[in-house]
């Protein structure tokens, strides 16, 4: 314990461990029920209450005697204990609480009752939305939330017949196209105080900027981006990307990145990270 606070603070070459943490939070915390770090995400509420997951990732040196980062039963306890009684408090306060400002708070509360350094913790509120902070950038926040658009495409080289396109492209090249449900997930950097950007906000920027052009469209014979360029994921991952940018680019939500999944096998990050 005395060595591991002796190097608090330093991230360089020491071990990480990730741990993720599911709960549900009562709105009146009289409902709570203590329990295990269970599974399906304990503690359970008599009744019904609001689905969160918590990842945290611990750094540190490990413990000469157990060779831990950190004890992942010490990480769910202090998780619990400190992390409940604030999304309850956020959920029936009477102002909506900023997401980032939120797991500003968390962190804090988290990182000052572990040995190692809590340097990311990352606020799951649905698995398509997640407000995550990682350090040393602790006035920022990052803003994940997925969209689902789906579209046809081939993938052909104009300069080859037939036969050359399916040596390159297999199955991919007929010329009478196939399509995909493909998942985006948008980045932003959001502030940590309340002028952050809202989340209706992004999505009507992607909604207006991507989604419209591109669901239920065929890429190639569609949409202008793919007049010549091939739609391979690659080149769909950064042609998001630069429809975003522009419109993506205020002190309240500046665009970090994006993920596009063709399938859940297959995904590409454009900038890569
Ligand atoms: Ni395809």
């Amino acid at each position: 314990m005395g060595l591991s606070h002796i190097f608090k603070g330093l991230s360089m070459s020491t071990p990480s461990l990730t741990r993720t943490i599911r709960m549900q939070v009562p709105a009146n915390l009289e409902h709570l029920v203590e329990g295990p770090n269970t599974y399906a995400g304990t503690p359970l509420t008599e009744g019904i209450g609001a689905y969160f997951e918590i990842d945290v990732r611990c750094v540190g040196p490990l413990d000469a005697t157990s060779g831990y980062v950190e004890e992942i039963h010490e990480i769910d306890r202090q998780v619990r204990e400190k992390c409940v009684p604030m999304l309850a408090d956020a959920m029936t306060g009477p102002a909506p609480a900023s997401a980032a400002r939120l797991v500003k708070l968390l962190h804090g509360a988290v990182d000052s009752s572990l040995d190692s350094t809590v340097d990311l913790l990352g606020l799951r509120l649905s698995p398509y939305h997640e407000v995550r902070m990682e350090c040393p950038e602790m006035n920022q926040a990052t803003l994940a939330r997925r969209y689902t658009f789906s579209a046809s495409h081939w993938l052909r080289n104009p300069d080859l017949d037939d036969e050359g396109n399916y040596a390159v492209f297999g199955k991919c090249s007929h010329p009478n196209g196939h399509g995909h449900n493909y998942e985006l997930e948008v980045r932003v950097l959001i502030p940590a105080g309340d002028d952050a950007m809202n989340v209706v906000e992004l999505d009507t920027i992607v909604e207006t900027r991507v989604l419209s052009l591109l669901d239920h469209k065929h890429l190639n014979l569609d949409v202008d981006a793919f007049k010549e360029l091939n739609p391979t994921l690659e080149n769909i991952a950064a042609t998001c990307y630069h429809l975003l940018d522009a419109h993506l680019d205020a002190p309240s939500g500046r665009l970090s990145g994006v993920r596009v999944w063709e399938t859940d096998r297959t995904s590409c990050e454009y900038p890569t990270p």
